[in-house]
């Protein structure tokens, strides 16, 4: 089965084809960056307009690359929420549209769901059931993942996303939107150790995060050691190192224990902020130190893309499930709400 997949709940655009049988055959992204970093923040009505631009020639390059004919696809995914609600009606509109004029089934995905999974587009693939850290801009959440639709939250960001909280700290460094690569890349030239940031939420039991005082710990250090230290780059950089050893701790201390009490030898990251290179090294030395193993997407398949959406959708269309033709976007969709596949 060959599925087409759009994703367009934030600001990216995002599309691709996923075969059953031959894997991802194309998937093109295109991030509208230079659209907001003058607000410096996404603005959504112009994400919506830039994704009505974008969707259709977007689709044509894909199926090129793919030297895939409408023909030749069985099914069409679409990002149905969470997100931004003209944004997602972007892609769920047209999404719909070409399903029903190619006379094939449709499927509304879980943008979350579609984070989850797409490490089961890299090889190896993690066999279920996993631990999967959920880390993007606008979700922190350790979820237990028996099967396709199986999910259980074991713990989530009680305010900031951890994504959110590297935006909102690189700004108060003077970084230029998206935060989060821009702070990682600057953390780069810190001295390690030089500051030293809390650990929220590590001193108790529980798998629930908080990220929101970090960044006010962020801004009073910068205001406090601005003004005292001349060497004001390396200052940044030192503090934001600081940021990123303490959120990346955090995530890993947070991610042993969720392994630890589900038995668990195998953890996902997925999302956004599963790019950071520190995350992942950490990760994997945590892992390796139990006798298991972290699995994370290619960077591209991190931050938000069509082919984890295409993924998503396959599994779900190959399993039967469509939407009629009546279809609705979620701004907010709760993950356990999703139907279970009965499969493996
Ligand atoms: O998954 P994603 O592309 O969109 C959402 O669904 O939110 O995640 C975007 C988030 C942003 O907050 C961005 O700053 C963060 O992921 N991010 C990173 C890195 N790359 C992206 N954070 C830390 N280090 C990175 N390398
Ligand atoms: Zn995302």
């Amino acid at each position: 089965m060959r599925v087409l997949g759009i994703e367009t709940s934030c600001d990216e655009t995002g599309v691709a084809i996923y075969d059953g049988d031959a894997g991802l055959l194309a998937h093109e992204v295109h991030s509208q960056v230079d659209l907001h970093a003058a607000y410096g923040g996404v603005v959504p009505e112009l994400a919506s307009r830039d994704h009505i631009r974008r969707l259709t020639p977007m689709i044509r390059l894909v199926m090129d690359r793919a030297a895939t004919a409408p023909a030749d696809i069985h099914g069409v995914a679409y990002t149905a929420g969470p997100g931004l609600v003209g944004a997602l009606l972007v892609g769920a509109g047209l999404g719909r549209s070409l399903a029903w004029g190619w006379g094939v089934p449709a499927i509304g995905v879980h943008h979350m769901e579609g984070h989850l999974l797409a490490p089961l587009l890299e090889e190896p693939a993690p066999a279920f059931p996993f631990v999967a850290l959920l880390v993007s801009g606008g979700h922190t959440q350790l979820v237990h993942v028996a099967q396709i639709g199986h999910y259980r939250l074991l713990g989530e960001s009680v305010d900031d996303a951890a994504g959110e909280a590297f935006d909102k700290t690189a700004k108060i460094l003077g970084l230029p939107y998206p935060g989060g690569p821009a702070l990682a890349k600057l953390a780069e030239q810190g001295q390690p150790g030089r500051y030293r940031f809390p650990r929220p939420m590590t001193d108790r039991p529980g798998l629930d995060f908080s990220f929101s005082g970090l960044k006010t710990f962020a801004l009073n250090t910068v205001r406090d050691e601005l003004a005292r230290r001349p060497d004001t780059e390396q200052a940044k950089a030192d503090i934001a190192r600081a940021f990123e050893d303490a959120v990346v701790e955090t995530l890993a201390i947070k991610c042993r224990r969720a392994v630890e009490a589900a038995g668990s030898d195998r953890l996902v990251l997925a999302g956004g902020v599963s790019a950071n290179r520190r995350l992942r090294a950490r990760v994997d030395e945590m892992m390796a130190a139990r006798g298991g193993r972290a699995f994370y997407p290619r960077p591209a398949l991190c931050t938000d893309n069509g082919a984890m959406i295409a993924f998503a959708g396959h599994e779900r269309l190959a399993a039967g499930l469509a939407e009629p033709l009546a279809f609705t976007a979620m701004p907010r969709w709760p993950l356990e709400g999703l139907p279970a596949l009965e499969k493996g």
